[in-house]
């Protein structure tokens, strides 16, 4: 027996298509893009004025795409879903479309409807039927319902069950006389008003062959027009090989797709009225999205690094002065700044820890970093001369969002970090850096990690600046180092001899420990974090410090002691670290500067890396720590892009 707990249905993905050619080859192609934001169901709806077909399957888009090619699916129009659940099996019966009891409405959701169970219990005694567990299931439902009041004649709620069967009496073209929103469009915006949550969704319906309308809600939906017709998604890269000029939603407008264009409508008064609208043209590649000839997008993604540390600094010195204009502050009110609050969740609070020690050597800023869903319910002591920090790779994350909204209330100046243009964390932060990593595809975050860490040691450095820490011959040097980091990046993924040794010899262990001092112990939190999200081997990052209070006893023989030991004022200290988890049989693979002749009597495997300073160690000792995360995933049989029970971004709490 399904959970109710069922419905929590996360980092969907959601495509739609309406045009000239056969859409069942272009939803399961957009799908497939989404598909590493989720994958446990997938299903699509073809809609005509005969009805609506639906086909769902649990399991990857590869199933689905099977069971269709069997089919002689037959229409134009059609939405699709992906889908990632958190409780519960996923099951055809949970995976979207969902139908109106008559079958004539579909829909697809991303996102979460709160009160789904008010709303539920509302329809059941009205004599709706549910046939899945999931929140999303009203809505069709209530569209239903919506639909009927607007479009039949001597419509109420006692006789929708006769109106359900009636056929409407309007063609679809006087229905959505130019200008005018269709049925379908005022129906969603009606049933928008009744749902409490967050939802990006498509509808369609036979009655009005041809339109898709889509609303959505702290969910990313995006609309773009081409010669072939018109399409959706969660997710630009699912239309950037239709178009790059994309339309993309804002909160609480209703777009209506048909296959000659795209519609905007607002809600005023109870009514949808019509929207200009300027699109946004996308120059990512589309290969970008691929995996390029390598043999995972993880590697590809890896391999892309130096490329974005060169770009996320690009043209941010300008003469002697780190320049940041989006930040949307004055230099006046930045000099004001006493308290710097990093929030983020997952590999982004990570890039937090190591900005800390950044801002506070560098701008002596008091900086705490703090798990968003943690900060959130914390009512953190905030002042108007606190900035607060959102990093989120997506720019989507539930968590950090909800931050930056009480952060905001509370008074904060809010800067994001964010790899996603237009993203949400990027419209509701005062200001934002674009980390310049593009699209990411695989899970686990690479690129966008360096990109953000990158990010935040330029904030480092204008904070620095602004306070007059550091002088500008400082800041040049500092600068010109960190540029050098892309070079020092390529040599390091150009030969993987010893990390794959090392990885070889760590690959049957069952848990592991990732140790390292000040810079080196934040950089060892993500080299923790990467090993466990694709390899399944329990790993744990400790300040090497705390060796001795516990960890110290879980060192047997041939236990993996993985150590950043790079040239640092605390070196020595490392050092002694090792040695104490070498005497109790401990495999040690160091991380070590390059021309570092001691480290060899310390560790079993060492990993030579180019000698930087030690503030800009994190950006280039995280980068052998992903290849040898990935290196163990592939020994151990693990899919590196698409790990077990994870999802790109986690869109609700
Ligand atoms: C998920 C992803 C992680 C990511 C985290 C935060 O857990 O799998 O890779 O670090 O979300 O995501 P964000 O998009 O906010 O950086």
């Amino acid at each position: 027996m399904e959970s109710e707990f069922e419905r929590k249905v996360l980092m969907c993905g959601i495509v739609g298509y309406t045009g000239t050619n056969d859409a069942t080859d272009i939803l399961i192609g957009g799908l497939k893009r989404l598909e590493y934001r989720g994958y446990d169901s997938a299903g699509i709806a073809l809609g005509n004025d005969e009805g609506i077909e639906s086909v769902c399957r649990k399991g990857r888009v590869g199933d689905l795409e099977q069971t269709v090619a069997g089919m002689q699916l037959d229409g134009a129009c059609g939405i699709g879903h992906t889908r990632w659940a958190t409780h519960g099996t996923p099951s055809e019966a949970n995976a979207h479309p969902h139908l109106s009891c008559e079958g004539d409405i579909a829909i697809v959701h991303n996102g979460i409807i709160e009160n789904f169970m008010e709303l539920k219990e509302e329809l059941l005694s009205r004599g709706h039927e549910f046939t899945s567990q999931t929140d999303s299931e009203v809505i069709a439902h209530l569209l239903e319902e919506e639909y009927a009041l607007l479009a039949f004649d001597d419509s109420g709620q006692d006789d929708i069950a006769n109106a359900q069967g009636r056929r409407l009496d309007r063609t679809p073209d006087k229905m959505i006389a130019s200008g005018d929103p269709s049925v379908l469009a005022q129906a969603v915006s009606h049933v928008t008003e009744r749902l409490i949550g967050s939802y990006g969704l498509a509808a369609i319906t036979s009655h009005e062959p041809g339109v898709i309308v889509v609303a959505r809600k702290d969910s990313p939906l995006v609309v773009g027009a081409a010669p072939d017709g018109s399409y959706l998604a969660s997710d630009m890269i699912a239309l950037l090989d239709a178009t790059r000029d994309v339309l993309i939603l804002e909160d609480g407008q209703v777009a209506e797709l048909t296959p000659s264009g795209i519609a905007l409508f607002a809600r005023e008064h109870d009514e949808l009225v019509s929207c200009e609208y300027e699109t946004t043209h996308i120059d990512w590649s589309v290969d970008s999205a691929e995996k390029g000839g390598y043999d995972d997008f993880m590697l590809k993604e890896i391999h892309e690094q130096p490329r974005v540390i060169r770009d996320t600094l690009a043209g941010r010195l300008v003469g002697d002065r780190i320049t940041i204009d989006e930040l949307g502050m004055s230099p006046a009110e930045l000099n004001l700044i006493d308290k710097v609050y990093i929030i983020a969740c997952g590999t982004s609070y990570h890039a937090g820890l190591i900005a800390k020690n950044l801002i506070e050597r560098w701008a002596h800023i008091p900086t705490e970093v703090e798990v968003a869903s943690e900060f959130r319910y914390r009512n953190p002591i905030i002042t108007p001369t606190t900035l607060v920090v959102a990093v989120s790779q997506s720019g989507e994350t539930a968590d950090t969002l909800a931050a930056i909204r009480d952060a905001r209330i509370k008074g904060a100046r809010v800067f994001g970090i964010t790899n996603v243009v237009g993203s949400p964390v990027a419209r509701e932060s005062d200001g934002v850096i674009y980390t310049k990593a593009n699209k990411e595809i695989a899970v686990a975050s690479t690129k966008s990690f360096l990109g953000q860490v990158v990010s935040l040691t330029l904030l480092a450095l204008l904070l620095a600046q602004t306070k007059g820490n550091l002088t500008t011959g400082q800041i040049r040097l500092l600068f010109s180092e960190l540029a050098d980091t892309a070079e020092q990046v390529e040599e390091i993924i150009s030969d993987t001899t010893d990390i794959d040794s090392a990885a070889l010899a760590c690959k049957d262990a069952s848990s592991a420990l990732f140790i390292g001092r000040g810079m080196g112990a934040a950089t060892a939190t993500e080299g923790a974090l990467k090993l466990k999200e694709i390899s399944y081997l329990h790993a744990e990052a400790y300040p090497a410090g705390e060796m001795k209070h516990g960890p110290i006893a879980l060192i047997d023989e041939g236990f993996p002691v993985i150590a950043i030991a790079t040239k640092s004022p605390t070196y020595e200290k490392v050092l002694s670290n090792l040695q104490e988890s070498k005497a109790r049989g401990a495999m040690v693979v160091a991380i070590a500067t390059q021309g570092d002749e001691e480290i060899g009597k310390y560790a079993d495997h060492v990993i030579f890396i180019p000698k930087v300073r030690d503030e800009l160690s994190p950006i280039t000792a995280s980068v052998p720590l992903q290849l040898f995360a990935r290196a163990i995933a592939l020994e151990r049989g693990c899919d590196v892009d698409q790990p077990r029970n994870l999802a790109k971004s986690v869109t609700v709490e």
